[in-house]
């Protein structure tokens, strides 16, 4: 039987359609704890550490508030300089150290694969909420679900829908992740549009063709942003090389009203895995959308909340259990 009671979740690597049925059930049965209709305190006593070295709004707070609403205790470290990493401690004795302290930790690190070495010292679950250009699983899983209830709304399935991932695709680790888990759906097509320089790495592509699905590579917003899901990200400014190198592609792709009007369908939903830049001069999607029914980007942090607690439920073996200790609103 399908278990991940005990398990990291550093990689969608890890996961199969019937695992991300699984979660998405979990998920599903959060909701009303999310909406503080129900509490539970399946998690009483337990205690989470919420580790991030790299800045985070979204993914910090959430893994928090997950945590919080299933009735745990969170202790948070942020930054690198406020941990003993920054006096030559590594990664394996770190986590030799916390989990000593807690039962399962989220962590965010600008390194790729060091979730996983952290991993390698843990006793308890560990979560990737980000390392470096790699990968982000639940941000993945929490778009992935998204774009499952979007479509809902139009009648549509996640079989044979069209996405355009559009803007800084190769250090972009979200777009990374989602087109990984859109693997095990049929017939997706994608449309990547990004500017030469930061197209798609060649062993995603590599992975999406041999899924079977349909790529076309574009360097233009114009005529091809006519897709079921419209997937912007922002340019990945502190992971290049250099500012002024960055500042190239600063600006280059922005989503606004009018775009959308001219080159998206009347029912294209607009994704970000956020945050947006909303600097003038990078804006890739403008406040202009914000009164659009189809701007999921609000929708997409909540389902993030659902996807974390799932997965503390099920890493924590409590997912059968939550309703049991359910307590007074
Ligand atoms: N989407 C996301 O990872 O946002 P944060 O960087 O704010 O966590």
């Amino acid at each position: 039987m399908l278990s991940f009671q005990g398990e990291h979740i550093l990689s969608v690597n890890q996961l199969n359609r019937d695992a991300i049925e699984m979660i998405f059930a979990v998920a599903k049965r959060m909701e009303p704890y999310a909406k503080k209709h129900k509490r539970t305190r399946v998690l009483e006593g337990a205690i989470l550490a919420n580790l991030f070295f790299e800045p985070s709004t979204r993914t910090r707070v959430s893994f928090g508030t997950a945590f919080n609403l299933l009735g745990g205790l969170v202790r948070e470290t942020t930054g690198m300089q406020s941990s003993a990493l920054a006096k030559g401690e590594s990664l394996y004795d770190t986590a030799r150290v916390i989990s000593a302290y807690a039962d399962a930790v989220a962590m965010r690190h600008p390194d790729a694969g060091s979730v996983a070495e952290f991993a390698t010292g843990s006793d308890v679950p560990v979560i990737n909420g980000g390392d470096g250009p790699n990968e982000h699983p639940t941000q993945a899983l929490l778009d992935l679900l998204t774009i499952e209830r979007e479509l809902e709304r139009y009648g549509k399935n996640v079989d044979g829908f069209h996405i355009a991932m559009v803007g800084d695709l190769k250090y972009g680790r979200t777009v990374h992740s989602l087109s990984k888990l859109l693997c095990h759906y049929k017939n997706v097509k994608f449309t990547m549009v990004a500017p030469d320089g930061l197209q798609m790495p060649d062993y995603i592509l590599d992975t999406v063709t041999n899924a079977g699905h349909q790529i076309e590579l574009v360097s233009k917003m114009e005529g091809n942003l006519a897709a079921d899901i419209v997937y912007q990200t922002r340019i990945q400014e502190e992971r290049f090389p250099s500012q002024e190198e960055a500042n190239k592609y600063r600006g280059g792709f922005k989503i606004s009203q009018a775009i959308y009007n001219a080159h998206c369908k009347p029912e294209s939903v607009l994704m970000h895995p956020l945050p947006r830049d909303s600097r003038l001069d990078a804006n890739e999607l403008d406040n202009d959308l914000n009164s659009n029914d189809n701007l999921a980007i609000f929708r997409q942090v909540q389902n993030g909340v659902l996807i974390r607690m799932a997965l503390f439920a099920l890493t924590l073996g409590v997912d059968n259990v939550v309703e049991k200790y359910e307590a007074e609103v």
